[in-house]
């Protein structure tokens, strides 16, 4: 995280991301992309005292009337990202893993550091994100079990077929219009169908769907696993981010 957040401006976007760019213009109320792995809650609060960052903005110019800003993080901080290792996915001994939407790697680099699974794939269609991360694969010598695909996940039918775990945090929503979300979606429930395997959402499935025209039988395709939430102790513990992870097991 600390040598990624050298080489990304502190939004950590590029202004090839325009269409996300665009939607978040689009966004009647201000907010704020912070990185939830680059930067965790007390580096907010140190660049907030440093005047390099704001949790609020000024409702009127000019008065002290200010409201809290909405944070929006593009990737997986560390305590999700653990507890996805350590506590929702079994042993990932000799499994596929792809991650879709892979963005600055950090479900491929915790998967490494924290699982034995044997490949775990990062589908990116951002050549810059995909540049950044191949960055860290060979920096780390993470090159062995780590692979990254610099493709639209709708081009990855038979990576997508073989995977034993799908990961998919928040793909599409912010970076795709709905036309291009729905046909995504029904491209992932057309080939994420092997029997028994898992995929792991942020939002759920059902929250994903339910503001698109799509063609997806939710209880053909897969089972919810029900989630304790309650076994993450650790200090840093967020437990309504933790309760946004969901686990389905493929029927
Ligand atoms: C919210 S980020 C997820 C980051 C990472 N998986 C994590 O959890 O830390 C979503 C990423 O998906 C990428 N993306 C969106 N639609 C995609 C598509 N159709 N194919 C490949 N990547 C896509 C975006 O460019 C963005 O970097």
């Amino acid at each position: 995280a600390e040598d990624l957040r050298n080489h990304l401006p502190i939004e950590a976007m590029f202004n090839s991301e325009r269409q996300a760019v665009q939607k978040i213009h689009q966004h009647p109320l201000p907010m704020i992309h912070v990185d939830a792995f680059l930067y965790d809650d007390d580096f907010v609060d140190s660049l907030c005292e440093e005047g390099k960052m704001s949790r609020s903005y000024c409702t009127e110019c000019g008065s002290y009337k200010t409201a809290s800003l909405e944070f929006i993080s593009h990737s997986f901080s560390l305590m999700e990202l653990k507890f996805l290792y350590q506590h929702v996915l079994p042993d990932l001994t000799g499994k596929v893993v792809v991650d879709v939407g892979s963005r600055l790697g950090a479900v491929l680099f915790a998967g490494y550091l924290y699982s034995s699974a044997s490949q775990l794939y990062g589908v990116e269609m951002n050549a810059e994100f995909c540049q950044l991360q191949e960055m860290m694969v060979t920096k780390y010598q993470f090159i062995d079990r780590i692979k990254v695909v610099h493709a639209d996940i709708c081009t990855q039918a038979s990576l997508l077929q073989k995977a034993d775990v799908v990961v998919m945090n928040n793909v599409f929503e912010y970076f795709l219009n709905r036309q291009e979300q729905a046909r995504a979606w029904e491209f992932i429930a057309c080939n994420v169908r092997k029997r028994g395997s898992l995929l792991v959402t942020v939002p759920s499935l059902k929250e994903s769907l339910s503001k698109l025209q799509v063609n997806i039988q939710l209880s053909q395709w897969v089972e919810e696993m029900q989630l304790n939430y309650d076994v993450y102790m650790e200090k840093d513990a967020d437990r309504e981010a933790l309760e946004q992870i969901h686990l389905y097991k493929i029927l």
